[in-house]
């Protein structure tokens, strides 16, 4: 029995570019690993199943589309076994379809485990590459910490960073869906008039700003620079998040912004003891459903020893 601890993500700076031909959009994705963790536990079984408890577990699925089962038979696919052999058991606590990589974090979790369960030893660099086919966050789960993702957010640089930052994370009624939010944000560009393809939106870049902020470990510098290009498409299709970030910011939070492609609201503060004030009055506040006091980086999908 292997299991492994893999963490949710929040996107300090979520800079969106134009949409590509292929599809998705080129991203500066500065990813950084939070403590608020999945574990994904692997036993040998027949074919390859799925299990899941926690709060949100009657909404993830259990068939062959859940990204822990395409993880494992991409693995076993890769290593040529005709006949994998395992049951995956999620530990849900990443808010689902939340804007955190829950499934993403799951995918990763999975490569870890089964790679460590059918004893293949696969390298870190052909496990990424295998990430990356399942999904652009998927490879930031393996490696956690603070990451800058380009292209899609799969070609990932390890960024140096001083921690710990502390976070509040205020989870929302019902999750919203990755696509529908880029096709939103394409959408609110084509009415601003600016455009919406790859010709028309400059590629982003990371924000040296930002970089600095995580090095320095400052969360004040790090509150003034945090962006995502997605926040307004969120917003445009969830309006009541504007009330869940005044909530938070009213309640000491240092910034509020949506996590990726949202519902779910981060919240940075200053110290561990405003984290728990502003969860708690979030929770007061009735604008989110729950909230969790957190804090990072830590690092990505890991086996827990014994
Ligand atoms: O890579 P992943 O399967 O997580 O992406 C889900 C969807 O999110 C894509 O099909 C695409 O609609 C959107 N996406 C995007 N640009 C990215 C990443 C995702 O448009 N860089």
């Amino acid at each position: 029995m292997i299991t492994v601890r893999v963490p949710a993500k929040v996107n300090v700076q979520l800079g969106v570019g134009g949409l590509r031909a292929d599809g998705f959009h080129d991203l500066a994705n500065v990813f950084f690993a939070v403590a608020l963790a999945d574990e994904v536990t692997a036993t040998p079984g027949e074919g390859v199943t799925l299990s899941c408890t926690g709060p949100d577990a009657a909404s993830v699925p259990l068939d062959a589309t859940n990204l822990a089962a395409r993880a494992a038979r991409l693995l076993a696919a890769h290593h040529g076994l005709a006949d994998p052999g395992v049951h995956l058991h999620i530990a849900k606590a990443i808010p689902v379809a939340g804007g955190m990589a829950g499934g993403s974090a799951d995918g990763a979790a999975a490569l870890v485990a089964c790679d460590a369960l059918w004893g293949l030893d696969t390298p870190l660099e052909t496990l990424l590459e295998l990430a990356a086919e399942l999904g652009s966050d998927v490879p930031f789960a393996l490696l956690g910490g603070v990451a800058l993702g380009r292209g899609r957010g799969e070609i990932l640089e390890p960024l140096p960073v001083a921690g710990p930052f502390h976070w509040v994370f205020a989870v929302a009624d019902g999750g919203l869906s990755t696509p529908a939010v880029f096709r939103e944000c394409d959408r609110l560009r084509e009415e601003a008039g600016t455009g919406s393809s790859d010709r028309e939106v400059p590629t982003p870049d990371a924000d040296p700003a930002l970089l600095a902020a995580l090095a320095d470990g400052d969360p004040v510098a790090l509150a003034a620079a945090l962006a995502n290009d997605l926040q307004a498409a969120a917003l445009s299709l969830r309006p009541a998040l504007a009330d869940t970030l005044r909530a938070g910011t009213g309640a000491g939070a240092l910034a509020a912004l949506v996590s990726g492609s949202g519902p779910t609201c981060a919240f940075l503060t200053k110290d561990a003891e405003s984290a728990a004030a502003v969860a708690e009055a979030l929770i007061a506040s009735g604008t989110c459903r729950t909230a969790h006091a957190t804090h990072g980086p830590v690092p990505g999908a890991a086996v827990l020893a014994g």
